[in-house]
């Protein structure tokens, strides 16, 4: 079984060709540098640069793996949730090539392909299922943040989401505060190393509600009230990092001891981290030590696999495949606001 995987949800380009559970190229043309000038993806300009991009993309990804377009058995891409402009362009190149190599066309949830992410690994990756534990798992990126507990593959249940912002929001926007630069995720991760997390502190919420949700909108705006009651401490080299530190240091609190929570009471011995906010240094480094002190097994999507791309979509489209849950035609459309609890 050979297949093409696209993703275009957002801003990232990407193509994959996977063979047998394993990777066999993934490229991925990011817009980072287009956005960042505005602070935020701006949904015109990324559905434009996806349809400059998409066919190198593709093309490169069959040059790297060797095969040509006739060779493949399936071609799948994300349907949804996403941007619908940016979705629209790869999900129509997806389902032309189907058309014309008359192969079977699949539609995948792109929350649900970073959800299966920390069972491909390696490098190149490939799918474990055979290794596949029920677990907890913590998706956390730019547009999602929910506890989902998962039985089987493609066996699983939301138990716990974000009331307002996602994690991977609430480190963009904080950053946004702070002047870092966009995404604020990653600059953050690295100012944060060299700070004091118990500088100042930010508010833990709803870390001792009895529930599995998330809520990140009161933290970001208590550090604007702060930031405007002293403006100086953006401009202080000193201050910044222990900024940083103590901001990460409240979001990571609250995602870890909510999955450890819940991974107890639900009496599964191992929790699943993946999404853009799971490449996040300190975040790793917690769950870490928590899940070795719970003796909980940690299973985390390979750094390369956290942010956007295709290999997870390709790896999770093929078991669709094997599973004979039933493909997409030609015709359906996207699904810009594909919920996990929805069937495919
Ligand atoms: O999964 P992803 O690529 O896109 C979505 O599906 O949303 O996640 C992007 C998010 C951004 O908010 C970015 O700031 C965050 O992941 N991110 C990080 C780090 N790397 C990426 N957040 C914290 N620390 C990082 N090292
Ligand atoms: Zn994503």
């Amino acid at each position: 079984m050979r297949l093409l995987a696209i993703e275009s949800s957002c801003d990232e380009t990407s193509a994959a060709i996977i063979e047998d559970s394993s990777v066999r190229s993934v490229v991925i043309s990011s817009q980072i540098k287009i956005h960042a000038e505005y602070g935020g993806v701006v949904p015109e300009l990324a559905t434009r640069e996806h349809l400059a991009n998409l066919q190198p993309v593709v093309r490169e990804a069959l040059v790297q793996a060797g095969f040509a377009a006739s060779e493949l058995n399936a071609i799948c891409a994300t349907q949804g949730p996403g941007l619908p402009p940016a979705l629209m362009i790869g999900w129509k190149a997806a389902q032309s090539m189907a058309f014309a190599l008359k192969v079977p066309m699949i539609g995948v949830n792109h929350v649900e392909a970073h959800l299966y992410s920390p069972w491909f690994q390696g490098d190149p990756p490939r799918a474990y299922w055979e290794g596949f534990q029920p677990n907890i798992s913590l998706v956390i990126s730019g547009g999602h943040t929910l506890l989902a507990q998962v039985n089987h593959p493609l066996d699983h249940a939301i138990i716990g989401s974000t009331q307002d912002d996602a994690a991977g929001e609430c480190f963009d926007k904080c950053a946004k505060l702070l002047r870092l630069g966009y995404p604020g995720g990653p600059i953050m991760d690295r100012l944060a190393t060299q700070g004091n997390p118990e500088a100042y502190t930010f508010a833990r919420p709803m870390l001792n509600q009895d529930n599995h949700d998330f809520s990140f909108s009161g933290l970001k705006t208590s550090v604007r009230y702060f930031l405007e009651k002293h403006p100086e401490l953006v401009e202080d080299d000193v201050a910044l990092p222990d900024l940083c530190a103590s901001i990460q240091a409240a979001i990571v609190e609250v995602l870890v001891k909510k999955t450890i929570r819940v991974a107890r009471r639900q009496r599964l011995g191992c929790i699943t981290l993946s999404g853009g906010v799971a490449c996040n240094t300190g975040l790793r480094k917690a769950f870490q030590q928590a899940c070795e002190k719970h003796e909980l097994n940690l299973q985390v999507a390979p750094l390369n696999l956290c942010t956007d791309n295709a290999a997870m979509v390709g790896l999770l489209g093929e078991r669709y495949l094997q599973k004979a849950i039933p493909t997409n035609n030609w015709q359906a459309d996207i699904r810009p606001s594909w919920r996990l609890t929805e069937p495919a």
